[in-house]
């Protein structure tokens, strides 16, 4: 049996860890395993390359993907969908593992309904957003990463009295900025799922000045919207003075954390155990402690829901 498997959508540190996994689960298995490059547009151009045990030596520690990924909007069509399943067809590829987040599923449950081949779903995206597991590869170390900056931040916050507006990345989720605004101990929140006012926020800033707090860091996801507005308005309704840092691309790089390595290694394990006795395409996930198996077509149908407890917890401890 030859399988393939492809990284694709936004990179996501941790990746590697689960090529690795997963080129070092299925070789022993006497299984054939090839790396397609650059998603799924190497898919489409059959960028394909042999993947041995020594390939896959010293990158369980680096950041992004030695297989390339990308985003490709030919794989959107039904032509793209084709150009893959023959692809697949003519290097004899029986199954395939996706590393990637919900837009990659979507695009590998049509791949799988088109080719026949069976693909296992790979969670991984430092937005977390991906339905039926509770983690993906590369969000604790994103989490890790903006908290860090933010205790950067916080140094020249105190120091100069301010008000800092911090942009996180999420795409439009904010699950992302929810676990950074948490972990740095953040005024307010912004996150998309959740409406807010900023009449009311500028309140809450002032409250927090009136109990003896002359500084505030507030954490909001890229999905809001334009995050200027709210620096504007800010400083337009308050005696703060504000500042905004948009953290950008950082947090999609770096050495994953231990935890991202860990359900990297997990995640590979399974995928090629799910791929073996699974003829319908599934998705590897955790629950709690538990790693768990889903079907890849429901999974990429679902919305996963924002924790509004924890979101709420978050706000009350903001005192
Ligand atoms: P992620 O996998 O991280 O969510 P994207 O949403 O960009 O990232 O998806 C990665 C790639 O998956 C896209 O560039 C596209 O090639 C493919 N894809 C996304 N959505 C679909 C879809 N509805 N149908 C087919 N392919 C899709
Ligand atoms: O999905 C991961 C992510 O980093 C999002 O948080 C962000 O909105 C998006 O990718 C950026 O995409 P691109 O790399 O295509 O600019």
């Amino acid at each position: 049996m030859k399988i393939g498997v492809v990284t694709s959508g936004g990179d996501a540190p941790g990746m590697n860890a689960a090529i690795r996994a997963v080129v070092r689960c299925a070789i022993p298995k006497e299984l054939e395993v090839v790396g397609i490059e650059r998603g799924y547009s190497g898919l489409i151009t059959g960028q394909i390359v042999p993947l041995d045990l020594r390939s896959v030596g010293r990158i369980i520690h680096l950041g992004g993907t030695i297989l390339k990924t990308s985003r490709c909007p030919e794989f959107r069509t039904p032509e793209g969908i084709q150009k893959g399943a023959e692809v697949l067809k003519s290097n004899n590829i029986d199954g395939l593992i996706v590393i990637g987040g919900d837009g990659s599923f979507k695009g590998a449950v049509e791949l799988s309904k088109v080719s026949g081949v069976p693909v296992v779903g790979v969670p991984a995206t430092i937005d977390n957003d991906v339905a039926e597991t509770d983690d993906t590869i590369g969000f604790d170390t994103a989490v890790n990463t903006a908290v860090d900056a933010i205790d950067k931040i916080r140094d020249t916050a105190l120091s100069h009295e301010r008000v800092f507006v911090v942009e996180v990345m999420g795409r439009d989720r904010g699950f992302l900025a929810l676990e950074v605004g948490l972990t740095v101990g953040a005024g307010v929140i912004l996150v998309p799922e959740i409406e807010f006012d900023l009449g009311e926020v500028c309140k809450r800033l002032m409250a927090y000045q009136e109990r003896g707090k002359a500084t505030s860091i507030i954490v909001a996801a890229e999905g809001i919207g334009d995050t200027s507005t709210v620096v504007k308005y800010i400083g337009e309704n308050t005696p703060f003075e504000v500042r905004f840092t948009k953290l950008g691309y950082i947090q999609r790089g770096g050495s994953p954390t231990a935890r991202s390595r860990r359900l990297a290694s997990l995640f590979g394990v399974h995928a090629v155990e799910l791929l073996l006795s699974r003829a319908k395409s599934s998705m590897v996930g955790i629950q709690g402690t538990t790693i768990v198996y889903k079907d890849l077509e429901e999974v990429a149908k679902k919305r996963k829901e924002l924790d509004k407890e924890l979101y709420e917890l978050a706000m009350d401890l903001a005192i």
